[in-house]
């Protein structure tokens, strides 16, 4: 009888532990499939007086551009400055219109302004600001949209160069060595 027991005991143990390693085997031939692929991205955060004058003065272009902003739809305005390699500063806005797709971010009206102005000389930075439907400037930084993010990946391809970006906030200002850091995995060449 104790016979009989212990026998089917072990049989329970050894089944259990077949079960284990089986699943922990399992487990570590999916760990090879499913690899993390980690993408880092740095972002410096600081203040506006840790900026230098140009970088600065590219701000404020953007702050400034904010007014001229015609967004009486969302009532959200956004301003855009860049600089050129040529030293030149050009700021735009958000351009809305009644039918929406129609309207343009303040990113790409700047840049395309730039582009269309000067076709053969690079952005070299780019500042973004904007004021929230109170009519205050954000307090975080505001990000460029996808579409944005696309059109500054191709600038940077035309000027062969990274742009730096520059977003304000009145909390902080976000600065990026280039459009690498809010577009990883980028779609830039077929
Ligand atoms: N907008 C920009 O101008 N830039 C961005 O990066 C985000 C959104 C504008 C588009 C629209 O006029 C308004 O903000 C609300 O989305």
């Amino acid at each position: 009888m104790i016979y009989v027991i212990l026998v089917q005991r072990y049989k329970i143990i050894h089944y259990s532990l077949f079960t284990i390693h089986f699943f922990l085997y399992l487990c570590k031939k999916y760990q090879q499939y499913m690899e993390n692929l980690e993408l880092k991205s740095v972002i410096k955060v600081c203040q506006m007086e840790d900026l230098n004058e140009e970088e600065r003065h590219l701000v404020e272009l953007a702050i400034e551009a904010t007014n001229r902003s015609y967004s009486p739809y969302s009532h959200f305005k956004v301003g855009a400055a860049v600089r050129l390699e040529n030293g030149v500063e050009l700021s735009g806005s958000n351009q809305e219109n009644a039918a929406y797709p129609s309207g343009i971010c303040a990113e790409r009206t700047t840049l395309f302004y730039a582009g269309a102005q000067y076709p053969d000389v690079g952005v070299k930075m780019l500042a973004i600001a904007a004021r929230g439907t109170d009519g205050e400037l954000t307090e975080e930084p505001t990000g460029p949209c996808g579409a944005c993010r696309q059109v500054i990946l191709e600038s940077e391809t035309r000027a062969r160069a990274p742009m730096k970006i520059l977003l304000y906030g009145r909390k902080h200002v976000y600065v990026m060595e280039g459009i690498e850091t809010l577009l990883p995995l980028c779609f830039s060449e077929f």
